[in-house]
């Protein structure tokens, strides 16, 4: 007979063997299916075994909800920049310089990849911490958010590496998550990240690691520091890297001359538009840790490296006229339109501007001769006028003030760089994105009626928004362009079984500003139906999960508008699910009871125990009052709350005894050490010593 934790141990070898295999090696050796099933069993028996859990086990991988806090932590040997070249004279001469120095000079060129750095730190061959760079002496520890990077092992391979030792290196976003996720904000109105770069640093403080994990960030070594390492050189501790499970990239060359270096540059400056990562230059580093050491470093960088930085490409070309485009969600966005030009291999027609701030900051005007970049950027970006070429009875560029759709005047937000079109029920575009959005798949999965059709709709006046598309009749559409009887009959019967679909995807379909998927899924659960979500005020939105100041704002201002009130009552009339599925009642144990649940919890998410509360005839109130029979406590609890109940003489429960009192009480055995505690014990004075 298997154990129950010989089976936990037997999953977590195999989930990270595989882990490694998908993200580190790609050869993925099972399916994603195999691999979900399995990890779902795990999940199961943590469940059920929670004295077995393990902040290191794969199941942590899927992040949680909790509020990261990001303490500040002392480097043990400080994180040093590298000094940065453009030039290949001026690498060359580094490499004259080292080769002066030390005898038979040895370096390793890498890529520089295009991210924000990592030191990771393993105690016995187990992820202990994960530290941002900082200022170099001091970083976050993100450690929770780190455990969510796939190729980033949780526990090492061999048994070969030191008890206690340190590893940096990059934590980056490839192309493939950097589109998907600005996909995924531009749907939602949210701000895009300029480059892979700053959504790789951005991702990498989210306060709920549950989000870092959606995100697809990827991480590779470079460095292994410590103080007595068993190594020689770089070469050899990469390898060993390797060996532990560690993603070092093999983009790696042993050089001994400049034309050597030379040319492993010249190959990525070209090869490297088709890597799927972000990277920026070639690192040279000496290889010798003898040699390094002889070298030795500044305060600022050693001198055993150079970075060498690829130089965006850039072009000058003329700027014809500036347009404007107008969102789904009304906001505005200025396209440089230009003389057509060659860059990086492509023929760029239009640049984005972002906004009226950087077109004034540039001073641009149209018909100026402008330089044209393509860095870390995917759209190209307009760096500079060439003044010399300005023709002297140009006039400075005035933004428009009005929708060049609907002519309504612009809005400016406060805290929003970007000018706003607030006229949201009838300006076209916008109109129409509502519309298109309100049909996705994901939404109501209205998708036999198709873009181009809803454009059709809205030409033929059949309809303005979204409610009256439950008002249309087949006889409408079959005389319109391309559609005919059958597609027409299609089209009403989707719409008709659309009213089936579930509450929270109702509330995503609406298109509130910054209500994505997830967060109407949070506020589904959380406030139960429309009425409850559209009713509560900004402080009872806040307690919901994942949900912030800026989306409080945005729901509130969505509900206060009187046409989107009308267009929900018309939803409502028309027959769509306006409340989310009831819980069975599994006991009346809570009758009469009401409970207020705060702070984070260890077997159970907060949406969870607010189901439990309700399954078992309980209230689950947002806010204590002098009705709250209990206050559930968990870790973190608000301290105003906590106050309040004091105040009132509430009684404060535990998670063990809810569970109790529902009859679900499974004992916890011997606690997993408080990780906060375990950590405390583990932080070292920092040591200013050296890495070899
Ligand atoms: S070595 C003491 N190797 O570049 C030097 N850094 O501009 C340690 N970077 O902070 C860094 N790729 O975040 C090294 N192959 C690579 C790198 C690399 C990217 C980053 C790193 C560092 C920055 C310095």
């Amino acid at each position: 007979m298997i154990t129950p934790e010989q089976k936990i141990n037997e999953l977590r070898r195999e989930l990270n063997s595989h882990n490694y295999k998908y993200y580190v090696e790609n050869a993925p050796t099972i399916s994603d299916f195999e691999f979900d099933k399995m990890l779902r069993e795990l999940i199961e028996l943590e469940e059920l075994y929670p004295h077995l859990k393990d902040e290191n086990s794969p199941s942590m991988r899927v992040g949680s909800d909790l509020t990261n806090s990001f303490r500040t932590i002392e480097h043990r040997f400080p994180m040093l920049s590298l000094s940065n070249t453009y030039s290949s004279e001026e690498l060359g001469e580094w490499l004259d310089k080292v080769k002066q120095e030390v005898a038979n000079a040895e370096f390793v060129c890498e890529l520089k990849f295009d991210g924000t750095a990592i030191s990771l730190t393993y105690e016995n061959g187990r992820l202990l911490r994960a530290v941002t760079r900082g200022d170099g002496s001091r970083g976050d520890e993100v450690t929770e958010n780190v455990r969510t990077i796939r190729s980033v092992p949780l526990v090492l391979q061999g048994d070969d590496y030191p008890p206690f030792f340190e590893i940096r290196g990059e934590i980056f976003m490839p192309y493939s998550s950097f589109d998907r996720l600005n996909s995924e904000r531009e749907q939602q109105g949210e701000t895009l990240f300029a480059n892979p770069r700053n959504a790789a640093a951005g991702t990498l403080k989210q306060q709920q690691s549950q989000v870092v994990a959606r995100r697809g960030l990827d991480c590779t070594l470079y460095q292994v520091a410590g103080e007595k390492l068993p190594f020689d050189s770089h070469s050899e501790s990469l390898d060993a890297a390797r060996r532990w499970g560690f993603k070092v990239s093999s983009h790696t060359a042993l050089c001994h001359t400049t034309e050597e270096v030379l040319a492993f540059i010249n190959k990525w400056d070209t090869e490297r538009h088709s890597l799927p990562f972000p990277t920026d230059g070639i690192v040279i580093k000496v290889n010798s840790f003898a040699d390094r050491r002889k070298l030795g470093s500044t305060a600022k960088a050693p001198k055993w490296a150079v970075a060498y930085k690829f130089k965006a490409e850039q072009a000058l070309t003329r700027l014809l006229k500036v347009t404007y485009q107008v969102g789904r969600t009304g906001a505005i966005t200025p396209v440089a339109n230009l003389e057509p030009v060659l860059l990086a291999g492509t023929t760029v027609k239009r640049a984005t501007l972002h906004n009226a701030d950087q077109i004034a900051a540039l001073d641009l005007r149209e018909g100026d001769m402008v330089y044209v970049e393509k860095g870390g950027e995917i759209i190209p970006k307009i760096t500079g006028v060439e003044l010399s070429e300005r023709n002297s009875d140009s006039q400075p560029l005035q933004y428009i003030t009005h929708c060049p759709e609907c002519g309504t005047a612009l809005v400016r937000y406060e805290g929003e760089a970007k000018h706003y079109c607030p006229n949201q029920s009838h300006c076209r575009p916008q109109q129409a994105g509502r519309i298109i959005h309100f049909i996705r798949r994901k939404a109501m999965n209205i998708e036999s009626l198709g873009e181009e059709t809803v454009e059709l709709l809205i030409e033929h006046s059949l309809i303005d928004n979204i409610a009256d598309l439950y008002d249309l009749r087949a006889e409408q559409l079959a005389p319109l362009p391309r559609l005919g009887e059958k597609s027409a009959r299609n089209i009403i019967q989707s719409i008709a079984s659309s009213c089936e679909v579930p509450f929270h995807r109702v509330l995503f379909a609406l298109g509130i500003r910054f209500v994505g998927e997830t967060t109407a899924k949070y506020l589904a659960s959380h406030f139960g139906s429309m009425d409850a979500v559209m009713n509560s005020s900004r402080e009872e939105l806040l307690e919901a999960e994942e949900v912030g100041e800026k989306i409080a704002d945005s729901i509130i201002d969505y509900f206060a508008d009187e046409q989107n009130r009308a267009i929900i009552e018309r939803l409502r009339t028309a027959g769509l699910k306006f409340e989310a599925d009831a819980v069975k009642l599994s006991s009346q144990a809570l009758e009469g009871i009401s409970i207020v649940i705060s702070g984070s919890f260890e077997q159970h998410s907060r949406d969870e125990l607010k189901a439990m509360i309700e399954a078992h005839g309980g209230k689950n109130l947002a806010a204590v009052s002098a009705n709250t029979t209990y206050l559930l406590a968990g870790a973190k609890i608000g301290p105003a709350k906590l106050q309040k109940a004091q105040k009132l003489g509430i009684q404060i429960i535990s998670e063990q005894e809810f569970l109790a009192m529902i009859g679900d009480s499974a004992p916890i055995e011997s606690a997993v050490p408080d990780i906060e505690e375990k950590m405390e014990n583990k932080i070292t004075t920092p040591t200013q010593g050296t890495l070899f």
